[in-house]
């Protein structure tokens, strides 16, 4: 993928904007975890999924109040995937991730990435919005994440962001805390072999509870060494 014109420039000046020295996350040993590997039969297309997601909407009783399926948007040929938790209230009326506050938070970072919403492709592991934005259950992310899986699989990026915990615990199958996975990078195991490079950074809510130059500049250098990765940004540290 050929860097934008200006790229550099803007993303000096975005670095001098939050005043912090970032630590790219390619410093980093990797993580050796990977998530069980995906069986079964795949749907060829993300649209054929959905039909099938939506057929078994909403997949489990305790997720009942949801009104809608929130499948997820975006490039079904993207290089990069954002996996954010579940839908909220925001995300349940309208069907479409990550367009609450969280939401133009991430909006915010693809955008200094230089990319576009519809230059990737958003999702969350839960499909359907848990009573009052709580975290998900286990039986509940066991429910969804076929779904997830799937759509991974068709999609085929060449990096995933898991935003916050619960989507980097599930997509690298570990226990651990985001402190200490975020700015590493794992892999995701997919059907026959496919492995996916997945950089876990803190969710875009916690960047808006601790907005401080510490955590902004966190969340940055792992949007940096996924630049680098997906060949929007060369590895000058
Ligand atoms: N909105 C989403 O779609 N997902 C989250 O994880 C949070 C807000």
């Amino acid at each position: 993928m050929p860097i934008p014109n200006g790229q550099f420039a803007r993303l000096r000046a975005f670095d001098q904007a939050l005043g912090v020295q970032f630590r790219p996350s390619t410093d980093l040993a990797p993580l050796a975890q990977a998530s069980e590997p995906v069986t079964g039969a795949v749907p060829e297309t993300l649209e054929a999924l959905q039909v099938v997601a939506a057929a078994a909407f909403p997949g489990v009783d305790s997720l009942a109040d949801a009104s809608q399926l929130v499948f997820g948007e975006g490039n079904p040929a993207a290089d990069l995937v954002f996996v954010g938790e579940a839908p909220g209230a925001e995300e349940d009326r309208t069907g479409r991730p990550f367009v609450g506050a969280a939401g133009q938070k991430l909006d915010e970072i693809i955008t200094a990435m230089g990319l576009t919403r519809s230059d990737v492709y958003i999702c969350n592991v839960l499909k359907a919005r848990p009573p009052q934005n709580r975290t998900p259950l286990p039986d509940e992310v066991a429910a969804h994440l076929p779904f997830l899986q799937q759509q991974l699989a068709i999609i085929r990026p060449a990096v995933i962001v898991a935003l916050g915990g619960p989507a980097a615990k599930v997509l690298l199958n570990t226990s651990t805390g985001i402190t200490q996975l975020r700015g590493r990078w794992g892999f995701w195991q997919g059907p026959a072999g496919l492995q996916i490079p997945v950089m876990p950074t803190f969710h875009p809510a916690y960047l808006l509870r601790q907005y401080t130059p510490e955590v902004r500049g966190q969340v940055w250098s792992d949007m940096q060494a996924v630049m680098v990765r997906i060949g929007l940004a060369t590895d000058n540290a």
